[in-house]
């Protein structure tokens, strides 16, 4: 798993991220968001520091991020892969997809790669069943994706 060092202006960001979301109790979650937006992750020095300047229990901070999905603890790459393993994807060769992602990128599922460039997630059913096995990176939506062209796909993100 990858990590890398706080930037060092990082605290005067999250001020600003608390300034423009507020800094009573209520906007826990949109501050996090915020600082998500700004830093990539929610390592957990910054958990700290938000608690502190929140008022609030580290444990009510962490108890927040680890709920819900969308946050990271995590760095995260540049480009997102996610690999439908739903029943459908599964079923068409899903998991072989899965594993040439993974061996392409470089990482495993929740993890980044070491150079940063590609996170990989798995999702269940994108809705494009009938079109799968399916990926996507980013925004873009790859469909009937073989396991022989996966490397070709990711050539395409640095
Ligand atoms: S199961 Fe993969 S798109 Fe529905």
């Amino acid at each position: 798993m990858a990590t890398v060092a706080l930037p060092e202006d990082v605290y005067t960001r999250i001020d600003r991220v608390i300034a423009a979301k507020g800094s009573d109790r209520d906007s826990l979650i949109e501050v996090l968001h915020g600082v998500q937006e700004e830093i990539g992750y929610l390592p957990q020095p910054v958990q700290e520091y938000v608690a502190d300047r929140l008022g609030l229990p580290v444990g009510t901070v962490e108890g927040v991020v680890t709920f819900y999905s969308f946050f990271t603890t995590v760095p995260r790459g540049r480009h997102l892969i996610k690999v439908c393993q739903g029943t459908a994807c599964y079923v068409r060769g899903g998991k072989r997809v899965l594993e040439a992602v993974s061996k392409a990128a470089g990482c495993g599922v929740g993890e980044t790669s070491p150079d940063m460039r590609f996170s990989l997630d798995v999702v269940r059913c994108v809705g494009a069943c009938g079109l799968s096995p399916v990926m996507t990176v980013n925004e873009d939506i790859y469909e009937r994706v073989k396991p022989t062209k996966v490397a070709e796909i990711l050539d395409r993100y640095q």
